[in-house]
C-alpha cells in the first residue's frame, strides 16, 4: 500500500522534486570527510547523486520503485552510478544492512502510516562510531494544504528525544529550527519552518 502511493504520487509528474541536493544536506555534510552514506527516503536521488559526486558510498533507499528508476537514472546521467546501490525497502518492514558513517533522513514523511520514530532508532544502530546521524524534518504542512491544517508535527528535541539515544554516547551537534523559501503550486514563494538534528555517535563506549 506505501508503495502504491508513492509509485502513484511519483507518476503524477514527470519530476517530483528539483533534483538538486537539500540545502541542508549541504550545509551540514560539506564539512565531512566522505565515507559510506545511507540515504533514507531518497526519492529521486538528488541527495544521492550529491553525495556520491563529493566521493561518498551512498546505499539509496526508498519504497517506490518509480522513485528509484528515476534515481539511477539520475545517477547515470551524472557519472556516478558506480558510487551509489539503490534499494526497495518499506522502511516500517526491513532496513538495509551495513553501518555507515553517515546516515541522512530528509523529508522522510509520509501520508500513508509509517513507523518514522522506530526507522529513525533503527537508522541511528546503523552508524558507526565517530558517525554523523542527519535527520531534516518539515516543521508544519504547506499553507496550500489546507487538508493538514491542524496536524502538529514533531519539534527536533521531540525528535531527539523519540531517538531514545544512550547517555553519553552521542553528542548533539545541531537541534534547530529553520526557515527555507519554496515555491507553491501557484508558482509563490512562501516560507516553511523546517528543523535539522545533526547528532554524532561518539567514537569511544562510555
Ligand atoms: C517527502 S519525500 C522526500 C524525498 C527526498 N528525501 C527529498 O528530500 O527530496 C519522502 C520519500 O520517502 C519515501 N518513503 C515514504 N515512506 C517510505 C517507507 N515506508 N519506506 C521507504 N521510503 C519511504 C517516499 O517514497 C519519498 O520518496
Amino acid at each position: 500500500m506505501t508503495a502504491e502511493h508513492w509509485d502513484a504520487r511519483y507518476r503524477e509528474s514527470e519530476r517530483l522534486w528539483s533534483g538538486k541536493p537539500n540545502d541542508a544536506l549541504v550545509r551540514e555534510v560539506s564539512d565531512l570527510p566522505p565515507g559510506r552514506a545511507l540515504d533514507l527516503g531518497c526519492g529521486e536521488g538528488g541527495d544521492a547523486v550529491w553525495l556520491a559526486r563529493r566521493g561518498w558510498r551512498v546505499t539509496a533507499v526508498d519504497v517506490s520503485r518509480v522513485a528509484l528508476e528515476r534515481a539511477a537514472r539520475h545517477a547515470a546521467e551524472a557519472g556516478v552510478a558506480e558510487r551509489i546501490d539503490f534499494q526497495q525497502h518499506d522502511l516500517g518492514e526491513s532496513f538495509p544492512a551495513g553501518e555507515f558513517e553517515l546516515v541522512s533522513a530528509h523529508f522522510l514523511h509520509s501520508l500513508v502510516d509509517m513507523p518514522r520514530e522506530e526507522i529513525l532508532r533503527t537508522a541511528a544502530s546503523a552508524v558507526v562510531r565517530g558517525g554523523v546521524l542527519l535527520i531534516v524534518s518539515h516543521g508544519g504542512f504547506p499553507p496550500w494544504d489546507h487538508e493538514h491544517a491542524d496536524v502538529r508535527l514533531p519539534t527536533p528535541q521531540e525528535i531527539l528525544a523519540d531517538l531514545h539515544l544512550p547517555e553519553g554516547q552521542w553528542e548533539v551537534q545541531v537541534c534547530a529550527e529553520h526557515e527555507r523559501i519554496q515555491t507553491g503550486p501557484d508558482g509563490t514563494p512562501v516560507t516553511r519552518t523546517d528543523n535539522t538534528l545533526r547528532v554524532r555517535r561518539s567514537t569511544v563506549s562510555r
